[in-house]
């Protein structure tokens, strides 16, 4: 069986709306593009759906998925039509018009202004290029503008990212939509905290239970974290991330050329973690994020003023500074007469306005009894529930114990192994080491005895070769002296021949015979 969440193309509600498609669908509504027979116009209509609780029955009628959430799901109603209702308190160009709030389908559904255009992650992806210093200042002094009418007015955003800002086609204006507020009260009321922060764009704070936490510097941080988005390729760690190791590359440590670098520090003064550190108000941030370009801020101030303006409503008793400041640079200057019929007319209003404030902190103490309560029901839930958890989780480290001693047996009988082996592999290694090293040795050995036997054979060469040398100098001599040898023996024999009597003594003998000469008459006497 499919399960439909939305309403199809076609359908009718109340008679006057028309869907044609789906916009969004979140954890808490459905969003869709519908057309105003009655007006022949476009509109965006938000329906009240949340999920965990509520289904559709009969593709139409939103009904809840179990009786015990009958409570839970009429608070969180009522607090949507509430803040749809503080939403249409507000003109302004960079805040969705909130045209009506009506009942239908078992649910609520508010009817806003559809702006035809990108949001502003569809823009950024298309852009497929960084946005320049212009076009940020041209979404950034907008939406500070319109930041700052709203926290006047005490009304946080609370959802702020690129996918909820749309940028209007036909001006470029930048509008908020999708305020966080009645999510938040709901996530409170059903202890849903994930569905209310947006991963990377939410501070620390936003995941907190305790609400009192949250304020401007909040929605600070997530426009800051929208524009770190827009100049690089994602938005910040997670802050829960970042709250434990921070690992964010500051904008200005980055190469971001053509940016002011006024500009990088105020965003990432707005990206600090700890609330306290980051700019506390609007006022305080957004003369650091535009320093240096007044004409652009000029320049847009006089757009607004062109357009349809700004002023809270009722909401905080008091005209704003915006509606202040808008109404002196129109150069409005009354009359005498008309300054004292206004001065009555302000007596009047402050008297009415004396009442109003007194119903508005009577409603706002009966919100907090509520809240109080709802807070206390949470609180006993959770209990309840955290009871539960630890039981389930003793049960099972129970049923664990057992495999979990055999399992702990088997690793020692690895690690017992694994130890085994290392040993033996370490003894294998020596052995092979000392083998190597008698290798060694022996090849040493072998080499000296070579070099010692290639001495001797060396030696013993030279000696023969003296010895030839010598041979051959006793015989180049001897034939130098060819007749020495036969004269001598010729002498010899002559010697014989003669009588004893004539054979003197070696010193008798002529000196000649003793030098191997001899005389012509001794050669012919032979
Ligand atoms: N008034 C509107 N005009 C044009 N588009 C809108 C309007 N409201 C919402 N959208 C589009 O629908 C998407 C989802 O709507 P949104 O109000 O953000 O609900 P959620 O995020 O809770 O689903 C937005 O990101 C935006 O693109
Ligand atoms: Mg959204």
């Amino acid at each position: 069986m499919t399960i439909i969440d939305t309403l199809g193309p076609g359908s009718t509600l109340v008679g006057d709306y028309k869907i044609i498609r789906v916009l969004g669908s979140g954890g808490f509504g459905n969003t869709y593009l519908a057309v105003d027979h009655n007006l022949s116009r476009e509109v965006a209509i938000k329906e009240f759906f949340p999920r965990d609780i509520a289904f559709r029955e009969d593709q139409t009628t939103v009904s809840i998925k179990s009786p015990k959430f009958k409570d839970n799901f009429k608070w969180g109603l009522d607090r949507f039509v509430q803040e749809a209702k503080l939403l249409a308190k507000f003109r302004h160009p960079n805040i969705v018009r909130v045209f009506r709030t009506f009942e239908a389908n078992h649910t609520s559904y508010i009817v806003l202004d559809y702006v035809r255009g990108p949001n502003v992650e569809a823009w950024l992806q298309r852009l497929k290029r960084r946005p320049t210093q212009q076009e940020l200042d041209e979404l950034v002094a907008p939406l500070t503008d319109a930041l700052a009418l709203l926290h006047e007015a005490k009304v946080l955003h609370r959802d702020i990212k690129p996918a909820n800002i749309c940028i209007r086609e036909e001006t470029g204006d930048p509008v908020l939509l999708d305020f966080g507020a009645s999510k938040y009260s709901m996530s409170e009321m059903t202890g849903t905290t994930a569905a209310i922060v947006s991963r990377g764009y939410s501070p620390y704070e936003a995941y907190a239970s305790d609400s009192k936490q949250q304020g401007a510097w909040t929605d600070i941080y997530a426009l800051g974290a929208t524009l770190y988005r827009a100049l690089t390729d994602g938005p910040p760690p997670e802050a829960t991330e970042r709250l434990l190791n921070d690992t964010i590359v500051p904008l200005r440590s980055q190469p971001l050329q053509g940016l002011r670098p006024e500009f990088l520090a105020a965003v990432d003064w707005a990206l600090t973690v700890q609330p306290r550190a980051r700019p506390q108000s609007i006022t305080e941030w957004q003369p650091r994020l535009l320093a240096g370009n007044e004409e652009a801020t000029r320049s847009w101030q006089a757009r607004r003023l062109q357009g349809s303006g700004s002023y809270v409503g009722e909401s905080s008793g008091t005209p704003s500074k915006a509606t202040v400041r808008m109404s002196e640079s129109a150069g409005a200057r009354p009359s005498r007469h008309r300054s004292v019929a206004l001065a009555l007319v302000l007596l009047l209003v402050l008297g009415g306005g004396a009442l109003a404030m007194w119903q508005i902190q009577e409603q706002q103490r009966q919100e907090i009894r509520r809240q109080d309560e709802a807070r206390r029901y949470n609180e006993a839930e959770a209990q309840r529930l955290a009871e539960a958890r630890r039981q389930a989780e003793e049960d099972a480290r129970r049923g664990n114990e057992a495999s979990k001693a055999e399992e702990d047996a088997r690793r020692r009988t690895d690690l017992k192994r694994a130890e085994e082996e290392a040993r033996r592999a370490e003894e294998e290694a020596r052995r092979q080491a000392k083998k190597a090293a008698a290798e060694e040795e022996r090849q040493a050995a072998a080499r000296a005895a070579a070099a010692k036997a290639e001495q001797e054979e060396a030696e013993r060469a030279e000696r023969q070769a003296k010895k030839r040398e010598q041979q051959e100098q006793r015989e180049a001599k001897a034939s130098a002296e060819p007749d020495e040898r036969p004269r001598r023996r010729e002498s010899k024999r002559e010697s014989e021949r003669r009588p004893r009597s004539y054979q003197g003594s070696a010193s008798q003998r002529p000196a000649s015979s003793g030098a191997g000469g001899g005389t012509p008459q001794m050669q012919g006497i032979r």
